[in-house]
């Protein structure tokens, strides 16, 4: 399993103590005639629950996702999924949305429903694509017109006599063509206090006399009547509050996983489920030293390729090998290790095992996937990838 290097380094730290008498005892009672659809089945949701999720998400036929956020994607993360550099995005999740009311008017609306309410709005833009003007009104004396996007009000909740409050407003060429994005932060987070207070958005267009512009000359692209590439969109940068659980800070005496793994998930002989889903090899007590090793977690195989777009799968890597005595520098040992195989080494004391070998750094790895709402959403998961193994 994926998870067997993190079970691996509690299970093994489990046996370092001298109260735990046999490094088999907690797992050996495994029941063969389990039913393995069954342990298939809590394996891959205790998988879900990583990604943070209770359900797979359901996708109905075949959906395209939005051209920003393959790009997005591709920016941030490498081919495996794994993130470029951590300071590209500030939150951990981009969410983006299609304009659900479809108008023919420059109004728009999202339903984000799918936003947790943990989750904290860091920016949020609406993205409308311009279109060139049409031919027979090209010869025009506007070059530029004044863009501003309104949230709509509800008068009758607010004593205020407006209908709209302005959110952004710039100048734009009128010849341009392509994207155009504003910032819209206040008005998502509005919404998300108050669901009842989202009536959308509204675009006017002016001349920079201030006259209303003609929407022949001045066109945005509509989900109605446009090619789905250029549909009006929102994005929203967010953060849900995971944060990593450092291999320090975890309590392996009192670990809440533990329990509720099944237990085939420790067993070498008869997880055949691990073995197909995941491709890594298990060689009786190699005394290989301390190394990484590649562990493949193949998302088409888990039955998840339907709604993640992107990686296919990605390298975790695990660990394994032994650290006798002396560990060397390429053992990366911690001294508490070194001490520990000393105490081994020399039997001072019974039941004092070699260090553990384990991931001493690991990486966070990006999914662009499409929510319940068939939503496209990239999001970024600390402490999937063994960077690097040490002896601890
Ligand atoms: C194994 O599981 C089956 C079905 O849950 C149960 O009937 C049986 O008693 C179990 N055997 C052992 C040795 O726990
Ligand atoms: C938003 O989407 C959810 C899930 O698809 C749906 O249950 C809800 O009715 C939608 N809300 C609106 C206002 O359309
Ligand atoms: C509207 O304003 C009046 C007087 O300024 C005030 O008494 C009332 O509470 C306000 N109502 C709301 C809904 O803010």
């Amino acid at each position: 399993m994926f998870l067997w290097f993190i079970f691996a380094s509690l299970l093994c730290s489990a046996s370092a103590r001298p109260s735990t008498q046999t490094l088999e005892t907690p797992f050996s009672d495994e029941n063969d005639t389990e039913d393995p659809a069954e342990v298939r089945s809590a394996a891959i949701k205790r998988l879900l629950e990583v990604f943070g999720m209770d359900d797979p998400p359901s996708i109905h036929g075949h959906k395209q996702a939005p051209q920003y956020m393959l790009d997005l994607y591709n920016t941030v993360a490498d081919v495996d999924g794994v993130t470029k550099d951590p300071n590209l995005l500030e939150g951990n999740t981009v969410r983006s949305f299609f304009d659900k009311l479809r108008s023919e008017q420059v109004e728009f609306s999202f339903n984000l429903s799918t936003v947790s309410r943990e989750e904290k709005i860091l920016t949020a833009e609406l993205h409308l694509f311009k279109l060139r003007p049409q031919a027979s009104l090209t010869f025009n004396r506007h070059h530029f017109c004044q863009v501003s996007v309104y949230q709509v009000l509800d008068t009758s909740k607010s004593n205020s006599t407006q209908d709209k409050k302005l959110l952004s407003s710039r100048l734009i060429p009128v010849h341009s063509a392509g994207w155009e994005v504003f910032t819209i932060s206040q008005a998502v987070r509005s919404w998300m206090m108050d669901e009842d207070s989202h009536l959308g958005l509204h675009v006017v267009v002016r001349t920079l006399g201030g006259s209303s512009m003609d929407m022949k000359l001045m066109r945005f692209a509509s989900g109605r009547n446009h090619h789905q590439s250029k549909q009006p969109m929102l994005v929203l940068f967010t953060d849900d509050g995971r944060r990593s659980t450092s291999l320090e800070s975890r309590d392996l005496h009192n670990n809440a996983a533990t329990p509720t793994l099944p237990k085939s998930f420790m067993s070498g002989s008869s997880s055949r489920m691990a073995r197909s889903v995941l491709d890594y090899s298990e060689e009786e007590a190699a005394p290989a030293p301390c190394q990484r090793h590649p562990l493949y977690v193949d998302f088409e195989e888990i039955g998840w390729s339907g709604w993640i777009i992107s990686p296919r799968g990605y390298n975790a890597y695990h660990c394994r090998g032994s650290c006798p005595f002396p560990l060397g520098q390429n053992m990366r040992a911690t001294n508490h290790a070194t001490v520990q195989s000393i105490i081994n080494a020399l039997k001072l004391l019974k039941g004092v095992d070699t260090p553990c070998c384990v991931p001493d750094k690991l990486f966070s790895i990006n999914l662009l996937y499409f929510d319940d709402d068939e939503n496209v959403v990239l999001k970024q998961y600390n402490d999937m990838v063994a960077g690097s193994c040490g002896c601890h």
